[in-house]
């Protein structure tokens, strides 16, 4: 892939002719998925690491994947192997040649720079917190090719926002996948306010890559499509535990049956880790939702407070005997 930095004003060589030959030049360099070789992922937790698995096994990509030491990042290896070997190998839908050639196309860095330096695609998925994220993409867009695309996998945050910390805002974008990422089909394809469409096409194609189906939104919704919906099914579930209505088994069976759900709201945010993003964007959603619909539930408050990641574990210690 050549970077092309127009050496000269576009009318000062060639006239008309020089013109047209710039702009298709232009036309032809502009970021294509089959280019798409070296990709980053940013964090290597519970949807980084899924990411990274992801871009390797369907995409065939080389991906450098960053946590903030070395013990998280081979926690995401790791946890990247053994997801592999259990759901693929030991079912017969890779041989151990070829998780071994998806795990070894993933390396691991502590630097973000580092990692960033070579790629034509990076995908931030570090703690949902909007000052990170900027700082990120700021770094970001310091250390990476001037022709790689940034995205983030952020669940709420704003993308144009991200954007700003960059000079390539155009170049912006949000691919969001839903968790477990080998097992879903959505990928909410953000827009930025500056977002350029080939950008856009750029990211569904690569979701329909990794054999996922994009859907186009903007970015001035908090939690775009999906989550935007979910979480207000989430709080109105986490406000009947609260009023002690039903015991959550009850409340996600009501909502399972009721409703043809696979999962209810309450037993689905314990599994993916939703009251920690939640807690982690408080400030964020407050400022985008204004105070009443933005603060924390009082109940997540009080369970993340005391060390707890499921709110089932924090009814049955917790709730159920007060
Ligand atoms: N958990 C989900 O179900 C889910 C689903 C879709 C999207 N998301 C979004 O994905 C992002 C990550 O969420 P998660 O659940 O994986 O969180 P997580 O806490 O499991 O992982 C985040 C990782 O980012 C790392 N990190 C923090 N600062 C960093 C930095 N400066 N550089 C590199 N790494 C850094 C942390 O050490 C951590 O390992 C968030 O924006 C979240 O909203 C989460």
């Amino acid at each position: 892939m050549r970077i092309y930095n127009p050496p000269i004003p576009p009318f000062s060589k060639g006239g008309v002719g020089g013109f047209e030959k710039l702009f298709s030049k232009l036309k032809e360099e502009k970021m294509k998925t089959e280019e798409i070789k070296k990709t980053a992922v940013i964090g290597a937790g519970t949807m980084g690491a899924q990411i990274a698995e992801v871009l390797s096994r369907m995409g065939g990509y080389e991906v450098n994947m960053v946590d903030i030491n070395d013990d998280l990042v081979k926690k995401g290896v790791q946890s990247i192997e053994q997801r592999l070997e259990r759901f693929f190998v030991s079912k017969g839908k890779l041989t151990a040649e070829e998780k071994k050639n998806i795990v070894n196309r993933i390396k691991g860095y502590t630097s973000i720079e580092e990692a960033s330096k070579g790629s034509d695609l990076v995908i931030e998925a570090a703690v949902e917190k909007m000052a990170l994220k900027k700082e990120i993409f700021k770094k970001l867009d310091e250390s990476a090719p001037a022709h790689a695309i940034l995205a983030s996998n952020t669940s709420y945050l704003n993308i144009s926002e991200m954007a700003s910390a960059t000079k390539r805002p155009e170049k912006v974008v949000g691919i969001h996948f839903f968790n477990p990422v080998a097992v879903m089909q959505l990928v909410e394809v953000v827009r930025g306010g500056r977002t350029s469409n080939e950008t856009i096409e750029m990211a569904c194609d690569l979701a329909r890559k990794l054999g996922k189906e994009p859907v186009v939104c903007r970015d001035i919704s908090y939690g775009f499509l999906a989550n935007r919906a979910y979480r207000a099914m989430v709080e109105e579930a986490t406000q009947m535990v609260w009023e002690r209505v039903a015991s959550p088994e009850e409340i996600d069976k009501a909502l399972r049956l009721g409703y043809s759900l696979p999962l209810g709201p309450l037993e689905l945010a314990d599994m993916v880790g939703g009251w920690s993003i939640r807690a982690s964007s408080e400030e964020d959603a407050i400022r985008e939702l204004g105070s009443e619909k933005g603060r924390l539930h009082p109940l997540t408050r009080a369970m993340v407070r005391a060390g707890y990641a499921k709110i089932y574990d924090y009814w049955k210690d917790v709730l159920s005997k007060t």
